[in-house]
């Protein structure tokens, strides 16, 4: 079986092709960093535009890369949300005409779909459930991963996702974009414990969780002058990996038999978040796994890989599908109250 995927839901276009034997052919990005950069963030309308500019060259280069026409592709696997609309209704659309134009089906793919499969991508002896942290920069959820289509939301942000943190706290501290990268970087050269920070919601009874706060608090701390951005970086960090780890432990009393714990999203590329999810599932005498960190942050290999699960049980999508800027993978979790409710 031979997919090809399609992801342009934020600021990275991606073409990739995986087979069903988790072998990746081909796998192509483009990022938009640059254009972004003197915005502080990623401006939607830019990114919109430089996915039309790129993606037919991305598809075009990964085809040849493999040495394969689209008459050898199985399916084709678009991301159809969730994300910015504009950028999603372009790799749709594209996913869409390529369909057409081959014959293929078309297989419609939740974007936070793509990140909960990635680690079976990587490791084939990963076997549901599982309970997977989803860390990125739109999302913050603990998920029981039952298998393709199939998830239980165990909680979610009641403001920020954990990335989103990382991000604004770079833009206080002047570190750059992308955040995440950067404080990671500045927190390796400062003191953890310098800085007083909250840990929002830790101990409390439910595993959601809230980065609003800690965010305000980064704030207060710079104004206050007294401390390096480095070590208010690496206070930060801490804090946040103390919410990550709290509220897992509280997710895992909760679940089932499972296979393993897994991280996976943007800021599974995290080193000490990593670590401290290692060491949390030793105690649990749990396997631990984390994709390699080029599948953590957006792809389209997850993409092709969580359309070739599909694809294996049978689900394909009409031409017709739509692009949704919102849309859980599990539809019946209850909404969550909280400052800023997105989904
Ligand atoms: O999964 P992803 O690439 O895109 C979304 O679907 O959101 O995640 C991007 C997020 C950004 O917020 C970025 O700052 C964060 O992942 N990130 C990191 C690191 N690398 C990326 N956060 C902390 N440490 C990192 N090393
Ligand atoms: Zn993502």
């Amino acid at each position: 079986m031979l997919i090809l995927g399609l992801e342009s839901s934020c600021d990275e276009t991606a073409a990739a092709l995986v087979t069903g034997d988790r072998r990746v052919l081909a796998h192509k990005l483009a990022g938009q960093e640059a254009a972004h950069r003197p915005f502080g963030g990623v401006v939607p309308e830019i990114a919109a535009r430089a996915h039309v500019e790129v993606l037919g060259p991305l598809v075009e280069a990964a085809l040849a890369e493999a040495d394969v026409t689209l008459a050898d592709v199985d399916a084709i696997a678009a991301t159809a949300g969730p994300g910015l609309i504009g950028g999603v209704m372009v790799g749709l659309v594209t996913g869409k005409a390529l369909a057409l134009a081959s014959g293929k089906p078309l297989v419609a793919v939740n974007h936070l779909e793509g990140h909960a499969l990635s680690p079976r991508l990587a490791d084939p002896d990963l076997g549901f459930p599982y309970l997977l942290l989803l860390v990125s920069g739109g999302h913050c959820q603990i998920l029981l991963v039952e298998g393709p289509g199939a998830y239980r939301r165990l909680a979610t942000t009641i403001d920020d996702a954990a990335g989103e943190a990382f991000d604004k706290t770079a833009k206080l501290l002047g570190l750059g974009f992308p955040g995440g990268p950067a404080v990671e970087r500045a927190a390796a050269l400062g003191n953890a414990r310098a800085v007083p920070l909250p840990r929002p919601l830790v101990g409390s009874a439910e595993p959601h969780f809230s980065f609003a706060g800690l965010k305000s608090a980064v704030s207060r701390a710079r104004d206050a002058g007294t401390w390096a951005a480095e070590d208010i970086a690496a206070s930060f960090q801490a804090a946040v990996v103390d919410c990550l780890i709290d509220r897992t432990r509280r997710a895992l009393n909760r679940v089932p038999t499972i296979t393993a714990l897994v991280v996976a999203g943007g800021v599974a590329a995290n080193g000490a978040v990593r670590a401290a999810l290692e060491g949390l599932a030793r105690d649990h005498a749990l396997r631990f796994v984390a994709p390699p960190l080029w599948l953590c942050t957006d792809n389209a290999a997850m993409i092709a890989w969580a359309g070739a699960e599909r694809f294996a049980a049978g689900m394909v999508d009409p031409l017709d599908a739509p692009a949704r800027a919102r849309w859980p993978l599990d539809g019946d979790a209850e909404k969550v109250r909280g400052a800023g409710v997105k989904a």
